[in-house]
């Protein structure tokens, strides 16, 4: 087989970046290691900044998005039962559309069956060749065949999990890592949203978030020690908690029900630099990962996307590599922006084991600055809403 850009990893990543690419002409093959129903099983998080939906526009595929998603002007954080609400409209003009992962997956997929772009399910073993040559190939299993791709270029598009990363020699790559000691026990449950904007909610027994699918699909998260397990929550538990340390007008008003999705994920701040090495660009999850606290996993993968998007078409059209010489420059510049948001989102909202009393105090402080100062709750702002490109 022979294409113009072999994309590893079929989630929206990769299927964006192949529907842009598939658009301008640029043929593309993408290999997933699962089944598309695996893929579509998996539950994210699906708060979209203007850029990832412009994208989507872009990509011919905001159809859905447009009629199922919802726009968010604001978002509530708390601190026990102090409540402050940004004003992302107000403050900068902007708001964010809340359509979940799952659905815009779904999206990508259909949109590039529809124009008959080739995806390898079931590709396994993927192996990068020669990718600091001119002359890239991908070989793959797939149901016991091997199999091998030629390519002009290679997007890694594989997650955090994935090959791409790995291919880069360690003597040119350099990660940066914080693992944080908790995790998030997050809820999907057939129940009206509490609010009808996103609850942030500190409080003296760890932090909880308030989130939405739907009108009927709600989705919650309680901070949880690393040890902890699913298996260890009824669903009365997970209600009990949850209603602790949210704000008290909510937890009266809260509606309960069966937990339809019950599963328990680390937080990690992590880069990988650089984010090419010859003809392989990473993208997305393979180069970096935010704590989820900032809503930023998929905002960030967009912005890889449109960059290395760019960049190809130059190559391609223009015969000028200004824009793939200059992608993981560009594309770490803004993904740090995005990891010190997250990471001070994470730091602002969570109780850490090792707290003293006076870290305790800094968080409050934290708090009653952003409540009583309009800059302040701009720059918070202007952070979750997405900056410029
Ligand atoms: N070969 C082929 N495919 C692979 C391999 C491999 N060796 N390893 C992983 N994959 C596939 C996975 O099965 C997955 O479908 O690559 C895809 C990577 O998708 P994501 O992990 O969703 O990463 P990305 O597309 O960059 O999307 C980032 O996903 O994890 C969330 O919070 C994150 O919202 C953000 C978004
Ligand atoms: C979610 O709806 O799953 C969600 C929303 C916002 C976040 C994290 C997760 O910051």
């Amino acid at each position: 087989m022979r294409t113009q850009v072999c994309i590893i990893g079929g989630g929206p990543s990769g299927l964006l970046l192949g529907q842009l690419l598939h658009n301008k002409g640029i043929d593309t093959v993408v290999l997933e290691r699962k089944t598309r129903d695996y893929v579509l099983s998996r539950i994210r998080a699906g708060v979209l900044e203007k850029g990832m939906v412009d994208l989507m526009h872009e990509a011919g595929l905001g159809a859905r998005m447009d009629a199922e998603g919802y726009i968010h002007d604001g978002t509530v954080l708390s601190y026990d039962d102090r409540q402050i609400r940004i004003d992302f409209k107000e403050l900068t003009g902007t708001s964010v559309v809340v359509y979940g992962q799952t659905e815009l997956t779904r999206d990508l997929y259909n949109g590039r069956e529809k124009v008959g772009a080739k995806t390898e399910f079931e590709a396994e073993d993927v192996q990068i060749h020669d990718a600091d040559t001119d002359h890239p190939y991908v070989t793959f299993t797939q149901h016991g065949a091997q199999k091998r791709i030629d390519c002009d270029y290679i997007a890694g598009c594989d997650g955090f999990h994935g090959v791409s990363r790995q291919t880069i020699p360690t003597s040119v790559r350099r990660d940066f890592e914080k693992v944080y000691p908790f995790g998030w026990l997050g809820i999907l449950s057939e129940t009206p949203p509490v609010h009808h904007e996103l609850i942030y909610a500190n409080s003296s027994r760890g932090f909880a978030l308030c989130s939405m699918r739907n009108e009927n699909l709600s989705r919650y998260y309680i901070q949880c020690p690393l040890t902890d397990k699913p298996e260890n929550w009824s669903d009365d538990a997970f209600w009990a908690e949850l209603k602790r340390r949210i704000p008290q007008e909510y937890a009266e008003t809260l509606v309960t029900g069966p937990s339809i999705e019950k599963s328990i994920a680390p937080l990690r701040s992590f880069v990988s630099e650089p984010m090419r090495w010859g003809r392989l660009f990473l993208c997305g999850d393979a180069a970096h990962i935010v704590p989820p606290t900032g809503a930023k996993g998929l905002n960030t993968a967009a912005s890889d996307v449109q960059y290395l998007y760019t960049a190809l078409v130059q190559v391609y059209e223009e015969k000028d590599s200004e824009g793939i010489d200059r992608y993981s420059e560009k594309a770490l510049s803004r993904i740090w922006k995005a990891e010190r948001f997250s990471w001070w989102m994470t730091n602002l909202l969570h109780r850490f084991p090792d707290q003293s009393d006076f870290d305790i105090r800094m968080q409050i402080t934290d708090f009653e600055f952003l409540a009583s100062n309009r800059n302040a709750q701009a720059v918070l702002a202007e952070n979750y809403i997405g900056l410029p490109y």
